[in-house]
């Protein structure tokens, strides 16, 4: 354990944002890369008239739908701390990239509509993020526009979500009357100024709550309304308890306008202040459940995105490393657990804003990407020794099936390569049946999975594909001992299929008639999702 290695990790935060499509994760990115001084403008960045496209927007169909696809990374300097932030899709549809992104995050930004509140893919990322117990950060967005009652805001979070809203600001009015905000534990007050994001001048200073100062911003009516609520909320609600929030019981509640670049800066140092350093990760090693220590001198991590041409001129393929613990130092050998097969790191990449840049040197909680050519998949360990594997970055069984035939029969090779291609990166999963084998089915939890994978295999592969109804409703990977899924296997073999990494599925019709052997194959295990290792 090394005390340079530790304290270089306890400078990291490395934190996702969630939020439902439209509440302005896009836009709260941007200014918070603006806050933190990673870019000079935004809105700079998103072209105007045309489809909506932030620089973590790769992808055409990105660009075409107005939805953030593939979670990507940015990294910052700021405030002596090193930011990471994680981009997620908000879409639905691609919630298991969601979830795989969040195990690399240590905390999460959750972006609320203030007109609109907790909406439906707020609470299931919510509940993601509990599930791996990512402490949350709350920042009520849209107070220039007409906003819901604080109140009722937090009464929903406590509600909903069965944790304690804990404000660090109380706003002063919403919409065309939003003023500013009070800084509840500092007694002051932040005034709002109605000007665009871009402005140079940027909001007034803040200005001591009990000054002649603050009735420039305020007139008596709406400085006795913020004071009133301000008090009212401090005796409602439990005071803010950094342990607590580590623990996923409390959220620090932030207020503003992304848009306006309001309230940004205070989320921002509040990441800073609250948002936890990377803590010691699971791991087996050997055989045996250990820690490693973001100090431990060892470099270890594991891939938990892979991308393929990020940039349409250069055709790569990307895995993203976050790693755990050491010093990563360029052209590093490390080791893949489940391979035992040892890669010079040469090139790696480190996300900086605005660019990619080849990175030195990186530490536990830092997310760097390595080009390679498919070697590298999601799930996998990687370390010097090649002997640690961490857990919990599955596949999920699919809930959409199809068939996938190329117009020109020529290309089906073609096809089988790119299908493993994008089963590889984690955009959809693939099935090939034992019988019939020419048959391509492929599966994804989302509809707009397809629509990537056909944008995808006609732009990047130039393949024209068609996706047909597959007679089958659900997948499950089979498991248990050898001579149990090999005799459900040989009575079985219309209905099974291997993936990618060879394991046998069985393809159900439906849900009942997975139900139904299951419970006459008793010794066998139908599982849901599938851990790669
Ligand atoms: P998302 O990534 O969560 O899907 O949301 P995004 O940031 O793209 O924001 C969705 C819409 O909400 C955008 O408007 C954006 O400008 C707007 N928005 C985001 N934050 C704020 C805010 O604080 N105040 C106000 N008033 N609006 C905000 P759009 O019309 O869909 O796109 P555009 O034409 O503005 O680019």
């Amino acid at each position: 354990m090394s005390t340079s290695l530790a304290l270089e990790a306890a400078r990291r935060r490395t934190f996702a944002i969630i939020s439902h499509p439209d509440a302005g994760k896009t836009t709260l990115t941007e200014n918070l890369l603006l806050a933190g001084g990673a870019i000079r403008a935004a809105g700079a960045v998103r072209a105007r008239g045309q489809a909506r496209r932030t620089q973590s927007d790769w992808m055409k169909i990105e660009r075409e739908r107005g939805i953030s696809v593939s979670a990507s990374v940015m990294t910052f300097d700021h405030d002596g701390l090193m930011f990471n932030l994680l981009d997620t899709p908000g879409h639905e549809d691609f919630s298991e990239d969601t979830y795989r992104t969040l195990t690399a995050a240590d905390a999460a930004i959750m972006v609320l509509d203030a007109a609109k509140g907790i909406e439906p893919q707020t609470l299931k990322l919510f509940e993601v993020c509990r599930l791996r117990d990512i402490p949350i950060i709350t920042f009520i967005n849209k107070m220039d526009r007409e906003a819901q009652d604080p109140f009722e805001l937090l009464d929903e979070v406590s509600s909903k979500l069965a944790l304690d809203p804990a404000p660090l600001y109380w706003p002063a009015g919403s919409g065309g009357r939003f003023k500013g905000m009070l800084d509840l534990r500092g007694q002051k007050f932040i005034p709002y100024a109605k000007k665009s994001s871009t402005d140079e001048e940027g909001h007034p200073d803040p200005v001591a709550l009990k000054s002649n100062a603050v009735v420039q911003y305020l007139d008596p009516e709406e400085l006795a309304e913020v004071e009133e609520g301000a008090m009212l909320v401090s005796e409602a609600a439990k005071p803010f308890d950094v342990q607590s929030f580590l623990e996923g019981h409390m959220t620090p509640v932030f207020f503003g306008s992304a848009l306006r670049h309001f309230g940004v800066n205070e989320l921002l140092a509040g990441i800073g202040s609250y948002a936890p350093p990377p803590h010691p990760a699971k791991v087996s090693k050997a055989g045996v459940d250990t820690h490693v220590a973001p100090g431990d001198g060892e470099v270890s991590g594991f891939v938990f995105k892979v991308q393929a041409n990020m940039d349409p001129n250069h055709r790569d393929r990307i895995a993203f490393l976050r790693l755990t613990s050491g010093r990563f130092t360029r052209g590093m050998k490390l080791k893949a657990q489940n391979t035992g097969k040892a890669m010079s790191v040469n090139a790696p990449i480190m996300f900086f804003a605005s660019d990619r840049e080849l990175a030195e040197d990186a530490f536990a909680g830092d997310v760097i990407g390595i080009p390679n050519h498919g070697v590298l998949r999601v799930g996998d360990s990687l370390s010097e020794t090649g002997t640690l594997r961490f857990a919990g970055l599955p596949n999920f069984a699919p809930e959409i099936l199809r068939r996938v035939r190329v117009k020109d029969p020529l290309k089906a090779k073609h096809l089988k390569k790119a299908l493993e291609g994008l089963a590889e990166e984690g955009v959809t999963q693939l099935f090939r049946p034992m019988i019939g084998s020419s048959d391509f089915i492929v599966g994804a939890v989302g509809q707009l999975q397809f629509e990537v994978m056909a944008d995808r295999l006609a732009n990047e592969y130039a393949l024209d594909c068609i996706f047909e109804a597959a007679p089958y409703a659900e997948a499950r990977w089979v498991n248990g001992e050898r001579a149990d899924v090999e005799d459900f296997t040989n009575k079985h073999r219309s209905a099974m299929a291997h993936d990618i990494d060879e394991q046998p599925v069985f393809l159900g019709k439906s849900s009942w008639e997975i139900g139904y052997v299951a419970e006459r194959y008793p010794k066998v295990r139908f599982e849901r999702t599938k851990e790669r290792g």
